[in-house]
Parts: C-alpha cells; sequence; structure tokens
C-alpha cells in the first residue's frame, strides 16, 4: 500500500467513525447526545457564521478559513461557490475536526442562482404567486446542486421611501401582498418541507422594519408606533413564519433606541413567544460588532446582549469566538444560553440532513446538469415578461413590428453585466445575452437592427464608478462623441428603442439616492432622441420607483422592465414585439416628486384630506407645490389590450362578524386585440375604527388569462377575517360597523360600494 492509499483509508476509517458518531436518531437525544461531547469552545464555533472569497486560486489554496475550521470555529460559511471549494471545507470539518460536525453553506441566492429571474420588486409587479414560488423552487434546485443547504433570502421588508436602495430587494409597499409572496417564496425554497436534497432552508430577512430607515438611508434607525408596527410592517415576516420559514436575519437598524439584534423584546417575545417560531436567527453581516457603534457597550457587552437578546449565529463579526467566553467567565451570560444558540444551529444542520450525510448537497453530477438548464431559463423569461409595466402606451405604440429601421439606444442595450440587476451573487454574466443580441436573434432578416451607446450612465464618471458599473465592459467615454453617434443612428432609423435608467447597483444595499431622476447624461440624450421627431420607446431600467414626470409628458411609449435577470433580452423582445401582452402592475407608488416621501397608497386620512378634486387648499393635508396625486398609483400599469370592468355586484349588504362571508363579483370582459393577462385588485376601508383607519388596503387580487373578446366573472370573498386589524391593545381584531369595497385595475381607478359587519 502507497503512502496515498494509505491516507485515504485512514481517511474513510476516520470519516465514517465521524459519520457513527453524528448518525442521528431523528430527535432530540442525537441533539443531546452530540452536545453532550461539546467542550465550551465548540459550542461557540458553532455560533460562528463566516465569508469567504473562492478556497481554490489561481496561486493555491486560501488558507484562512481552512484553519478556522481545523481550529472547529466555524458553524458555517457564506457565500462560498462551488462544489469543488466546498468539499473542500467539508471535508476539514467532518474529517479533521474532533466531532466531525458539518458545516452549514449558505448564500445570497436572492432572484435566482445562475439562471437569474428578475430582482425581486420585479416579481412583485408579476402578482403571480405561482410564478414566484416556482422561481423560488429553481434558485434552490440549481443552489443545492451547487452545494448550498442555505439562502438568505425572501427579504420581506415593507417599503415605502422610494430613495431607500433596498427596496429593489423587496416586494414594494403592501403588507398584504408582500406577506402572500414571503409565503410564496418559503414554500418555494423549502419544498416539501426540506426532505429532499434540492431543498434548501429560508432565510427572513431582515428582522425587523429595515425597510423603514429613516429618510430613506440605509442602515438608519427606526422610530415607530407599534400600530404602524404590527399593521403594516409585521404581516410579511410573520407571514414566512407561518410558513415554516426555517430562519431569520435580524436587521442592522434600531427600532425605537434598541438595535434589533440586540432585541430581546424583537427577536424572543415577538417572534419566539408570539409567533412561535422555533428556527435559528443570525444576524446580519457584521452586526454584533456594529452594535458598538450603536453605542450601547463595548464588544464583550453587546455580544452578551445578542447573544441573551435570541440571536443564534454571529455572521461575520467574530464577536462571538472572541468573546463569549469571557463574557461567560464575568458572568455575563450563562452557559446556558450558548447551549440554547448551539442547539438551535446543530438543529438547523439536522433538519437540512446534514448529519446523516454531510455531503447531500455536494454532486458534480448535479452541478453539471441542473444549473442554467434550458428548462429554468425557458421559466425565467416567462417569468420575466410578467413584471414589465407598461406606464404609457400612446396611440398604440408599443407592440413594435419586426420590420424597418430599429435604433437601440443607451447604455444598458449592450451589456451583460447589467441585465441581473442587484445582488446576484453567483450569476455568471458571460452566458447571458445583452439586449442588442437577443433583438437580432429574434428579428433575424426582417428588420436592421443598430445600436448606439449614446451616453454614458451619469456625466460623473465618479458617481458612476460608485455604483460598480464594469469599466471592461462599459468604459467612461467622450460625450460628445457618444451622443453625435446616437443622433446619427437615431436620424437613420424608423423607432428608436432607447434603453435608459438606473444601473444595476444603483439600487440595492448602499445605493440610496436622494434624486430619483434620470441620471444626467441619459437624460439628456433622451430628450435628444424624442427631439428627433422619431417615434421612442423607452424601456426603463431600475430598482426602485423613480421620478419621471417629463418622461411621462414627452415620451410616447415607456415600459418600466426593472432588472429582469439573466434572459431580460429575449423577455424584453417577447414582449415589445407582442408575442406577450405587458401585465405587471406596480408594487409601489411612484411619486411626481421625491419631496412627497415617503408616499404610499394605503395613507390614513388625516383631519384635513386634500378635497380629490382639487389641488391646492389653504389649511388642508397638502403641498403648496405639487398635488398629493402620485405619477402613477399602486397596481397601476397597461396592457396591449383593453379590460372593462362592469359594475360590481355583492351578494348582501351585512355581514355578520361571526363566520360569514359575503361574495362580491365584477366581470372583466378584454375588448381589444390581444389575448393578455389581467391583476384585478380588492381594497377595502374600514370606515370608522377604535384608531384610525388607512383609505384602502389591499384585501385581495387574482391574476387571470383572457382571450381576446372573452369575459369572465370574478369573485372575492370577504371575512370578517379579513376585516381584522391589530387595534391600541394589540389585540387582532375586526370592529362592527360600515366598510367600503373597492375593486378595479389599480388602486386608483376602483368601482366601490359599501357593506356592515354586523354584530
Ligand atoms: C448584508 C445584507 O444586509 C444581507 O441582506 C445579506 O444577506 C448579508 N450581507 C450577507 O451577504
Amino acid at each position: 500500500m502507497n503512502r496515498k492509499t494509505l491516507w485515504n483509508v485512514s481517511l474513510i476509517l476516520l470519516s465514517s467513525f465521524m459519520l457513527v458518531q453524528c448518525t442521528p436518531k431523528g430527535n432530540d437525544k442525537f441533539i443531546d447526545d452530540l452536545m453532550s461531547q461539546m467542550t465550551l469552545q465548540e459550542k461557540i464555533g458553532q455560533l460562528n457564521l463566516l465569508p469567504t472569497g473562492p478556497i481554490t486560486t489561481a496561486s493555491g489554496q486560501n488558507t484562512d478559513i481552512l484553519d478556522d475550521i481545523r481550529r472547529g470555529e466555524v458553524g458555517g460559511i457564506f457565500n462560498l461557490k462551488g462544489v469543488r471549494d466546498i468539499r473542500i471545507a467539508q471535508d476539514i470539518a467532518v474529517k479533521e475536526t474532533r466531532l466531525g460536525i458539518p458545516i452549514l453553506f449558505a448564500m445570497d441566492v436572492i432572484h435566482g442562482y445562475e439562471t437569474i429571474f428578475p430582482i425581486p420588486l420585479a416579481l412583485s409587479c408579476s402578482w403571480d404567486m405561482a410564478a414566484i414560488e416556482k422561481s423560488a423552487r429553481i434558485a434552490a434546485c440549481e443552489a443545492s446542486a451547487d452545494g448550498i443547504a442555505w439562502t438568505f433570502s425572501p427579504m420581506v421588508d415593507i417599503c415605502k421611501d422610494a430613495r431607500w436602495g433596498r427596496v429593489a430587494e423587496g416586494a414594494g409597499e403592501d403588507p398584504f401582498l408582500g406577506a402572500a409572496i414571503a409565503k410564496a417564496m418559503i414554500k418555494g425554497y423549502q419544498g416539501e418541507g426540506l426532505k429532499n436534497n434540492n431543498e434548501i432552508m429560508a432565510c427572513v430577512k431582515h428582522f425587523a422594519l429595515y425597510g423603514a430607515s429613516e429618510s430613506g438611508r440605509d442602515y438608519n434607525m427606526v422610530d415607530m408606533s407599534p400600530n404602524r408596527m404590527y399593521n403594516e410592517y409585521f404581516l410579511p415576516y410573520q407571514a414566512a413564519i407561518e410558513a415554516g420559514a426555517g430562519s431569520v436575519m435580524s436587521s442592522f437598524n434600531d427600532i425605537n433606541g434598541i438595535p434589533a439584534t440586540a432585541n430581546k423584546w424583537l427577536l424572543t417575545d415577538v417572534l419566539r413567544k408570539q409567533w412561535g417560531f422555533n428556527g435559528l436567527v443570525t444576524t446580519d453581516h457584521s452586526a454584533i460588532v456594529e452594535l458598538t457603534n450603536h453605542s450601547i457597550g463595548n464588544l464583550e457587552s453587546v455580544s452578551a446582549r445578542a447573544l441573551q437578546a435570541g440571536t443564534d449565529m454571529d455572521m461575520g463579526s467574530r464577536a462571538f469566538v472572541a468573546q463569549l467566553e469571557k463574557a461567560l467567565k464575568d458572568g455575563k451570560i450563562t452557559e446556558n444560553d450558548i447551549d440554547i444558540a448551539c442547539r438551535r444551529v446543530l438543529e438547523a444542520k439536522q433538519k437540512l440532513g446534514l448529519f446523516e450525510d454531510p455531503y447531500r448537497f455536494l454532486s458534480d453530477e448535479r452541478a453539471e446538469s441542473e444549473i442554467y438548464t434550458e428548462s429554468n431559463r425557458a421559466e425565467a423569461r416567462k417569468i420575466a415578461t410578467e413584471t414589465f409595466v407598461l406606464l404609457k402606451n400612446e396611440n398604440q405604440l408599443l407592440p413594435l413590428q419586426r420590420k424597418g429601421k430599429i435604433a437601440l439606444i443607451g447604455p444598458l442595450g449592450n451589456t451583460r453585466t447589467q441585465m441581473q440587476g442587484t445582488w446576484a451573487v453567483a450569476a455568471v454574466p458571460s452566458k447571458y445575452s445583452t439586449i442588442l443580441e437577443a433583438m437580432q436573434r429574434n428579428v433575424g432578416e426582417r428588420a436592421t437592427i443598430r445600436y448606439a451607446k449614446g451616453s454614458n450612465f451619469m456625466y460623473d464618471e465618479k458617481f458612476e464608478e460608485r455604483t460598480w458599473v464594469n469599466k471592461g465592459e462599459l468604459p467612461h467615454l467622450d460625450d460628445e462623441q457618444l451622443l453625435k453617434e446616437a443622433l446619427e443612428i437615431a436620424n437613420w432609423s424608423d423607432i428608436i428603442i432607447a434603453t435608459l435608467g438606473e444601473p444595476a447597483e444603483l439600487s440595492g444595499e448602499s445605493s440610496c439616492r436622494t434624486n430619483l431622476e434620470m441620471p444626467d447624461a441619459q437624460h439628456d440624450l433622451l430628450q435628444a432622441l424624442v427631439k428627433t421627431g422619431k417615434p421612442v420607446v423607452l424601456l426603463h431600467f431600475s430598482g426602485r420607483p423613480t421620478v419621471m414626470n417629463w418622461e411621462q409628458k414627452n415620451v410616447p411609449a415607456i415600459m418600466n422592465v426593472w432588472f429582469a435577470g439573466s434572459e431580460t433580452g429575449d423577455a424584453i423582445c417577447d414582449v415589445i414585439f407582442g408575442d406577450v401582452s405587458p401585465s405587471g402592475k406596480l408594487t409601489t407608488t411612484f411619486p411626481q416628486t421625491v419631496g412627497q416621501l415617503p408616499m404610499y397608497y394605503n395613507h390614513r386620512n388625516t383631519s384635513r384630506p386634500q378635497d380629490k378634486d382639487k389641488w391646492f387648499e389653504k389649511f388642508r393635508s397638502n403641498y403648496i407645490d405639487v398635488t398629493n396625486d402620485p405619477l402613477y398609483p399602486f397596481g397601476y400599469g397597461l396592457s396591449y389590450t383593453t379590460f372593462d370592468y362592469s359594475p360590481m355586484k355583492l351578494s348582501a349588504n351585512e355581514l355578520n362578524i361571526k363566520n360569514d362571508s359575503l361574495i362580491a363579483s365584477i366581470t372583466i370582459s378584454n375588448k381589444g386585440e390581444y389575448d393578455a393577462d389581467e391583476i384585478i385588485q380588492m381594497y377595502i376601508r374600514d370606515i370608522a375604527g377604535s384608531i384610525t383607519r388607512p383609505v384602502q388596503e389591499l384585501k385581495g387580487f387574482q391574476r387571470i388569462h383572457l382571450k381576446k373578446g372573452e369575459s369572465r366573472e370574478i369573485t372575492f370573498t370577504i371575512t370578517p377575517e379579513l376585516l381584522k386589524f391589530y387595534n391600541n391593545d394589540l389585540d387582532f381584531v375586526c370592529e362592527p360597523g360600515e366598510f367600503e369595497l373597492m375593486i378595479g385595475p389599480n388602486s386608483r381607478d376602483v368601482e366601490r360600494c359599501k357593506f356592515i359587519l354586523t354584530e
């Protein structure tokens, strides 16, 4: 036997010994036995969740993380990509540590793995729960095929302030829709409850209220009334917990003076006691060490506070490994506090089947055959078409015919690094098409397409750099020259398709803006294109609601395409050439000006509401320089066809609080020339409550497909449960009295009628 074989045999023997030691009995006894063998340091090591770059590098192996594992100081690793590297790390944990406890591998798989789906805000505009679930299912299949068992998704933070860059990562401003999406995502990721090796543990984030960061500035403080928390912000987190989410990530912000990461009321009283969550809580990246910046103590005491608040894993701070032993000696925590957290980490690994097989998610074959497949790409393409929101379509400019001379102009028209949008950690842009490539494929010989970049993203190169634009692909070029080239092509063309807006990283983490208009260089380009007199279709890219007054007034057709993922180019072609009618509807209000923020449809009425038909009135709740209206309301989005809404019918005018129900029905007819999907929305207003209530709240929606000429009756069931809210004592109640029911194609253009909830 040579030395290598001897080494392999001993490894196999050693690993089977470890596996026997770790074989679960499927109940707590296994964890009890395991924990009884663990030293204090080993328990604390399990609480450590570390990021790492690639282990295998051109210059050899990055051994730092491997040494951490050998020392027994790693419970989980995140954002390490690829079976080869993950296996190296897992091997060390399983074969070279005393108890062979496997590592939990995580990643920010936010809207797809290598097959990238539209950014979450865009996905929400599909209002298609089956499609959203499917996107998460495919993401889980691909990620798990590449070694990942845990994703830091979904992000369910409600956001009403478009300045916040991370509005891109959530489902918009509405808690009812947000809760439905949260459930769909959990179901998609966790499948049948983590039974299979293509199901991964979800992590609901950022708990809590991160989307309400003051002034839309990232990581900022949150001060909020309990009424608002429970009625407007908590619902999606709670829905995710009810759907069985395996883990939760605490948020960076403080809440009424206590940082979420050290907030016992939040992480224990609300999350565990009120909502019954029994899974794993991790901090956000470096959140424990950053608690010292929140000025609530030194590293030792904030580590102790975070642990006692209900945090189990310390992501990226290395504070638990550095401080908990000392905190224990100093009497700031007990060994039981550490045991509780360690048990939750081990339970998560147990749920994922890692003790039975630490290599459960590591298969070269799966990695080879299940990622970025044709069928996954087809789903992503289809879903992407559902997320585009047609904002304006004067004289039915869209859809276009595949003929003549098409000018494709704008910095987003020929890039493969920008289409996936923010937070696409595993994306491989070299595999994706640019819009130009997709369009050339799509029209073939039938039309001539010419492309010009037309402008930089913005004049200020330093600003552009802050948005991480890939300079290799999109160098900052001479402004005048770019415009000249664009105008030459524009003047040659029959139609201009302008691909303009935010670069991908102008939204997402740490990408907050105070000016929500189209960046200057592109805005000037757009003005010049419109001035040519050629028809202009604006394909507008953004990760947030933006301010588009000039565009709305001057550009004949505008479609918001967000960032639609790896299949953006093909999906755009499907819609602009009329194979699919656009059907997305906004899940955030688009303001007329940034000064209106925070802005959202489900606001309360105030004591002096603005009169609907008046612009400004002295001593009313309005601005002196702009109306209270949004530019585009929540739920808004056009189609190539027209839908007719019949008057609404109610099965009765009264509903009894004891388990009664009402049926609201309405007939929708497709009166236009295209088969298309429509999203029908139902809103309710509680006219007199014990606390002030919003002017309308989404309480139901349906997405239907109607062929041209087809009509269908749609029904919504209204139950007392649907009318409940958290009252001043935070009891979840419905109160007898009058209610207004609204049904329509968006939150503004609704049919209205009333009903009474009786005792
Ligand atoms: C910080 C972000 O806030 C969070 O969403 C993400 O999951 C972690 N970093 C890990 O990358």
